[in-house]
């Protein structure tokens, strides 16, 4: 079995590291770890992972693995980016720390980079936009919920020609409130967020930047909460230079997803779900993407749904590691979210 380590397992897309890992064919869970919980059980913090006999651990005593994810919020992995990797042979990140291909990014819109020149090593985890460069990778940065859900959504368009970087796209993404991770806040309490939808992020998002750095095309962004707990539904506005139909629109995103395991289209077709929503992929590493076109505003609508603790994060961190490790890369995240359910 291969040893996995998760560094911050305490916290939301922690835990799910765990959950994937408990259920994974190739991976043992042998640390966890976390500051506030050391020595209680994974089943403290996590009803779900009740039946697990594995105990928080602090995370300065790292113990030798094959691979140790980090959790943890931005800049811790930066300035223990030496102690995970003589942890382990390969670190796979999901905090903004290794995201972004160049300093600049991190000068304009975070405060900095303790360590730009790893940022070169670091391969982004989505296997939809880079999986080529993931089999072999040791350093690996999984990417933003926000801006998975974006990228997955305009990546075909972008690919096909029906986009060429300088048209004007608005982005509208609705967030459910695990994005915030485990530690509240004021805006976090269920009495001022329950029944929310409110836009904590009209302007100046930062994974405008990692949607900018990976499509090489700027898009204006905003971010609502919504009254869920996970999910990330991205809804963007295209207006391309040339009209388009259905039939390329189609043939664009056949041609990207068709062989996609973990993208499914949803575009019309008069069911109850007719486009992407969270619910239809919680709990899931499926992504749903579909579109729909407005002839008479010259304009194509593209929605993408995302579970933002799975795609969004933790499973699309497991589904690169399994691809740098050469595993097969469904493993352990085949199983699909449930219907019907509760607001997820
Ligand atoms: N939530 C999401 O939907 C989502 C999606 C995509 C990416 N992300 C990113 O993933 C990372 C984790 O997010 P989250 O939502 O899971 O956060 P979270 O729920 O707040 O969990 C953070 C974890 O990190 C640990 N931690 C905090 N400071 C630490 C330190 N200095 N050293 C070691 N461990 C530390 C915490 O436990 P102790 O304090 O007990 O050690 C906890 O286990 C963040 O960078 C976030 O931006 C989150």
């Amino acid at each position: 079995m291969t040893r996995a380590a998760v560094v911050g397992a305490s916290g939301f897309t922690g835990g799910e590291l765990c959950r994937l890992l408990d259920g994974h064919p190739e991976f043992e869970l042998v640390q966890a770890t976390s500051r506030s919980y050391t020595n209680k059980t994974l089943g403290n913090v996590h009803p779900n992972l009740r039946h697990l006999d594995v105990r928080f651990t602090d995370p300065e005593d790292l113990e030798s693995v094959d691979v140790l994810f980090a959790a943890t919020p931005h800049g811790v992995s930066m300035g223990r980016i030496d102690a995970f990797r003589d942890a382990a042979d390969t670190v796979v990140d999901l905090s903004a720390d290794f995201r972004l291909p160049e300093e600049r990014y991190y000068e304009e819109w975070y405060d900095g980079h303790e360590r730009p020149e790893l940022l070169d090593e670091a391969e982004y985890a989505l296997p939809e936009l880079n999986r080529e460069n993931l089999p072999g990778a040791d350093l690996i940065a999984a990417g933003g919920c926000n801006a998975t859900a974006t990228l997955l959504g305009l990546l075909p368009l972008y690919e096909d020609g029906i986009l060429s970087g300088d048209e004007r796209i608005v982005v509208d993404v609705k967030v459910g409130s695990s994005e915030g991770g485990a530690t509240g806040s004021a805006a976090s309490h269920h009495a001022e967020r329950s029944g929310i939808v409110r836009p904590y992020a009209p302007t100046g998002h930062r994974h405008e930047a990692e949607i900018e750095a990976y499509l090489g095309a700027r898009v204006s962004f905003t971010v609502h909460a919504v009254d869920m707990i996970r999910g990330a539904s991205a809804t963007c506005h295209v207006f391309p230079d040339s009209p388009v139909s259905k039939g390329d629109l189609w043939g664009a995103y056949r041609e990207e997803y068709d062989d996609e395991p973990f993208v499914r289209m949803a575009a019309g077709g008069g069911t109850v779900y007719r486009y992407p929503e969270p619910k239809a992929v919680a709990g899931s590493n499926f992504a749903e993407v579909g579109f729909e076109l407005d002839p008479r505003n010259e304009r194509v609508v593209v929605f993408s749904a995302i579970d933002n603790m799975m795609k969004g994060s933790a499973g699309q961190a497991v589904h690169a590691a399994n691809v740098a490790l050469g595993f097969d890369e469904r493993a352990g995240l085949e199983f699909t979210g449930f219907h019907p359910i509760g607001a997820p």
